[in-house]
């Protein structure tokens, strides 16, 4: 009877030891998450800022993701105007998400500095600087949701005529209305239901509905049939009127009307200027026009 009394407790003794090895291990991983989202700071003297009135301005930028790794960019400068489309290309690994990745501070520069209007954007207030900007990622995550709320993310207040109203910009209306339940109709997870082009239409809807100054497309990269690609290209027109642009651009049709096309290579700009401008050059632009933009 004894020994049977003392197994029992014995076996508890060691399963708590092991217990809390456990969850010594799951407070050094929360903690290196912690530490890590606290990165990206706000100075403690941080100023508003409300409206983008004239120019966005990289100088001498140069980043890298890790204190001895490589240099991911270097050297960037770039003046983007107010209005202006600026559509970055280059091959993959180029550098290309992470240039757009500064400018909402997801990352901050190692080198240099961005500015938005003659201000630091490390001297601005983090949350109203990307209230500034709508984006677009490469690969847009979509929740298991109805259409309305998928594109009302992130506006809690959104009515159904405003959403309807940017899906209609987006081009996404007419397809939303032809799915059995219309906006409330259900997605599957991650939108694993929908085309590649109808994701991309669906986020950008929800990016417009801030009706944010700026906006950052990374296009996706998967080749669209010609019916999304062109219902794509004109959302995207519509989208960027009166907007200032940053597009990384992997179609052609985009980039053709940018105002100015930064070509990156190995995380540096090897050249820039308008489409007629680079194709005369028959640089490193031309050859990817040659290619007819696969990649
Ligand atoms: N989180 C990260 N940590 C470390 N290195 C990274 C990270 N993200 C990207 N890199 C590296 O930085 C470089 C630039 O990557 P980036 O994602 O900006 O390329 P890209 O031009 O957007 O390519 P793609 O056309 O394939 O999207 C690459 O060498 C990449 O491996
Ligand atoms: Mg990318």
């Amino acid at each position: 009877m004894l020994f049977f009394n003392v197994i029992a407790p014995s076996k508890s003794f060691s399963s708590a030891y092991y217990n809390i090895q456990k969850g010594l291990a799951a407070v050094e991983r929360v903690n290196e998450v912690l530490d890590n989202t606290e990165e990206i700071r706000q100075a403690p003297d941080a100023r508003p800022i409300h409206t983008f009135e004239k120019e966005i301005t990289f100088e001498n930028v140069g980043f890298r993701y890790n204190a001895n790794g490589e240099w991911a960019l270097r050297n960037i400068n770039l003046r983007i105007p107010k209005g202006q489309v600026i559509a970055i290309v280059g091959t993959s690994g180029s550098g290309k998400s992470t240039l757009s990745d500064l400018l909402p501070r997801f990352h901050d520069v190692t080198e240099g500095s961005i500015s938005i209007d003659g201000t630091d954007i490390r001297q601005l207030n983090i949350k109203q600087l990307r209230g500034l900007m709508g984006i677009v990622n490469q690969d847009p995550v979509l929740f298991h949701d109805t259409l309305f709320n998928n594109i009302a993310f992130g506006n809690p207040t959104a009515t159904l005529d405003e959403v309807v109203n940017v899906a209609k910009i987006a081009q996404i209306h007419d397809f939303i209305m032809n799915t059995p339940q219309q906006y409330n109709t259900i997605v599957g997870d991650r939108g694993s239901t929908l085309s590649g082009g109808e994701r991309q239409r669906i986020t950008l809807a929800r990016a417009l509905l801030a009706n944010p100054p700026i906006l950052i497309l990374d296009e996706a990269t998967a080749s669209l049939d010609s019916k999304s690609e062109r219902l794509v290209q004109e959302a995207l027109s519509r989208v960027m009127e009166g907007r200032t642009s940053i597009v990384i651009a992997h179609r052609l049709s985009t980039i053709q009307y940018a105002d100015q096309i930064i070509v990156l290579k190995d995380g540096q700009i090897v050249e820039s200027g308008d489409h007629a401008t680079l194709m005369q050059r028959q640089g490193e632009y031309a050859k990817f026009v040659g290619l007819q933009w696969m990649q």
